[in-house]
């Protein structure tokens, strides 16, 4: 079968790692793909926002399944331009996409389906926002998220109507998310440790295919500001089987239901960020699409093909069974480069990648790499991904850490300590 991976960061590399076991690699395609992906799978170039040329490249090389990583190409409607091409593709339709793409959908849609949630407020005027943040009926601290994509930055914590002022002042009236912030959610602060759980859904149906803990702040101990996610482990240990099976009950089923009642039937990946509050697992956001890092922790533990998985949810068949997974744990460290999250500094070159490959029970995904004149260098913010394996976490965090260990560029950072709260779990 031929397939083609759109994406070219961490979550993707994991992507074709997997699918290079299961794809003959002339059949095996990626679209724009890194550094590693170019030596599992043949490389092709076409703009993610452009759904009429990723669909003309798929005619081109005759793909028979399309799998999306990113948000991007969803929210400009990839899936749909596919379906009326009749190409197979993993992932939701645009209008399905609203899960993540407006969080102001989100929450009513959830809402609508009493899929628990924080109490909220979606406001489309600053003036309706002050009054919403004056009135304090959400209490304090009140979180206040533009309503598009933000990359990771459109939520801000304000400890005091004073703080809410300000940030409603900088999304609405400031514009700082540009079209992002025309319209805000408040809600109401949670606390609780957050996990993420991920499932693979085909329209009515969702099979639940991992859990995870990301670390989305840029220092130790969760200090920094916030970035698209600097290490994860899989899985997490916080949801056991009865948990699993009260987020399956209580969220991820009336999701596809609801989705499916309003004429926009649920297909592909579905990452459900919950906080895990005194009076249960709550859903914080929606992502259409696999983590990153969190792809690279939770692929290698689905203990079977992932291919018929991927073909059953494009097609809408998705097989009864469960999906099995490994009883084994993955840790995966990001390593940034200087200025990450606010800048970042490329062509810096980098060692060491292959004598960390190389090390047992270890695994390096490439991000922002690039090739110059024969010398891998840093081409982004997130440069590498290298994942430790184990039987528990204290062995996985040993084979990270000693696999980081090994590569080197002028201003590498990394946190030291992912994994460390599965442990104390
Ligand atoms: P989001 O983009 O919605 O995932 O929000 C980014 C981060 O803000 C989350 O990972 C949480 O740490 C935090 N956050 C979002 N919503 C809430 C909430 N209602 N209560 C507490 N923290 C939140
Ligand atoms: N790591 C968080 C995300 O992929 O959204």
């Amino acid at each position: 079968m031929k397939v083609l991976v759109i994406g070219g960061g961490g979550r993707e590399h994991a992507l074709v790692s997997r699918l290079a076991a299961e794809v003959d690699p002339l059949d095996l395609w990626v679209t724009p793909g890194n550094p590693g992906t170019a030596r599992l799978a043949r490389t092709a170039l076409a703009p993610l926002d452009r759904p009429d040329a990723l669909v003309e490249l798929a005619d081109r090389e005759r793909i028979e399944l399309t799998i999306v990583g990113p948000e991007l190409p969803l929210s400009v409607g990839v899936a749909d331009v596919f379906a009326r091409a009749g190409r197979l593709l993993v992932g939701p339709s645009q209008a399905a996409a609203r899960l993540e793409t407006s969080k102001a959908f989100a929450k009513a849609f959830m809402h609508r389906h009493g899929v628990p949630t924080a109490r909220f407020r979606s406001c489309t005027s600053a003036d309706q926002a002050l009054a919403t943040a004056r009135s304090a009926e959400l209490g304090y601290p009140l979180v206040l998220k533009a309503d598009g994509l933000a990359a990771g930055k459109g939520v801000v914590i304000a400890g005091d109507r004073q703080e809410a002022e300000m940030a409603i002042h900088d999304a609405m009236i400031a514009k700082r998310f540009g079209a992002s912030g025309a319209s805000l959610v408040l809600e109401e602060c949670l606390t609780g440790p957050e996990v993420s759980f991920f499932v693979i859904c085909d329209g009515t149906r969702a099979v639940p295919i991992g859990t995870a803990q990301d670390h989305k702040r840029i220092f130790n101990d969760d200090r920094g500001p916030n970035t698209g996610g600097m290490g994860a482990f899989a899985p997490s240990p916080l949801v056991d089987a009865p948990l699993a099976d009260l987020v399956m009950r209580r969220i991820v089923d009336p999701v596809l239901r609801g989705m499916a009642a309003e004429g926009c039937p649920y297909r592909g990946f579905l990452y459900v960020g919950l906080m895990l509050t005194a009076t249960g697992p709550q859903v914080i956001e929606f992502n259409v699409r696999l983590g990153d890092p969190e792809a690279q922790v939770i692929l290698s533990l689905i203990g079977e093909p992932l291919l018929p998985l991927l073909v059953g949810a494009a097609r809408g068949n998705l097989p009864d069974a469960p999906v099995r997974l490994e009883p084994q744990v993955r840790v995966g460290v990001v390593i940034a480069s200087r200025g990450y999250p606010e800048s970042s500094e490329s062509d810096q070159p980098i060692t060491g990648v292959e004598a960390a490959e190389h090390l047992d029970g270890v695994s390096v995904f490439h991000a922002g790499t690039a090739h110059r004149a024969g010398q891998l260098v840093t081409a982004g913010g997130r440069v590498l991904t290298v994942v430790g394996h184990g039987r528990d976490y204290t062995t996985a965090i040993a084979r990270a850490y000693a696999a980081v260990e090994r590569i080197s560029f002028d201003g590498m950072q990394y946190r030291r300590d992912i994994g460390k709260k599965a442990i104390s779990a």
